[in-house]
């Protein structure tokens, strides 16, 4: 196996362990181009940049960030895009310049356009150096639902009915969640000079093992991550019980 564990007591120190790892990233390299993901997990992350920033000045003035993905058919200023996310859990308390950080337009008129587009930007700000992820249940990365392609770049997405499900507890009901989503591809993921993956709670037991241990197939698109050469988890110990 290529990749490295880092077991972390708790969702804490999973978190600090993280942020750790992308303040030292922006350090050494200022202009850094982040990929950034939403869900809960990376929120203690964010949280703690946040802190750091404030107490030791680390600058975002001259990094880039590329998010994963955005639901499509939610205004940019719904409380659940991820564009209104990012800047309640990030963007408005950082340094960044807001026209430094991208997020999929889940809003655009022709996906099809708007994927290219994302495409090629990442391209050509030369790719991303530290992408940040988490795993759906089913072992999603991004909005890559099972049986996506892992030559996939970024593209529109039915979620499956399981996403919709476990991220209902953020609208008031099922109706709301969104049927569909723009994110970046796994080959767009697998392009990124290096990955961390987040990984907390029981709930996401089963996932993280399937990750470890399982096949390396397009059914279960986190286990492409098997196939990248520097990936680094951080995983609590209710992540890791059946590892
Ligand atoms: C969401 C996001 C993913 C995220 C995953 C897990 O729907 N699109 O980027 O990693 O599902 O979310 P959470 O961290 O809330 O468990």
């Amino acid at each position: 196996m290529k990749f490295e564990i880092i077991k972390a007591d708790n969702y804490e120190e999973m978190s600090r362990i993280a942020a750790e790892k992308v303040i030292s990233k922006i350090t050494e390299k200022p202009n850094a181009i982040l990929g950034l993901a939403t869900g809960s997990t990376p929120e203690g992350l964010y949280k703690l940049l946040i802190e750091d920033h404030q107490k030791h000045y680390t600058s975002y003035r001259y990094v880039k960030t590329v998010n994963l993905d955005e639901y499509v058919g939610l205004d940019k200023d719904d409380k659940n895009s991820y564009f209104t996310f990012m800047r309640e859990k990030l963007f408005n308390h950082i340094d960044v310049d807001l026209n430094n950080t991208n997020i999929p337009d889940g809003t655009a008129a022709n996906m099809e356009e708007e994927a290219a587009r994302y495409e090629k930007y990442i391209d050509e700000i030369g790719g991303v150096d530290l992408q940040i992820l988490g795993i759906g249940h089913n072992g999603h990365i991004g909005f890559n639902e099972p049986g996506t392609s892992f030559k996939s770049t970024t593209h529109l997405i039915k979620l499956a009915e399981k996403t919709r499900e476990a991220n209902a507890r953020f609208f008031n009901s099922m109706d709301e969640v969104p049927t569909e989503a723009i994110t970046m591809g796994i080959q767009s993921i697998m392009d990124s000079k290096e990955i961390i993956l987040l990984v907390s709670g029981a709930s996401k037991a089963e996932a993280l093992k399937n990750l470890v241990y399982g096949e390396i197939t397009e059914d279960f698109p986190a286990s492409v991550l098997r196939l990248h050469n520097k990936v680094t988890i951080i995983a609590d110990q209710d992540a890791l019980q059946l590892i």
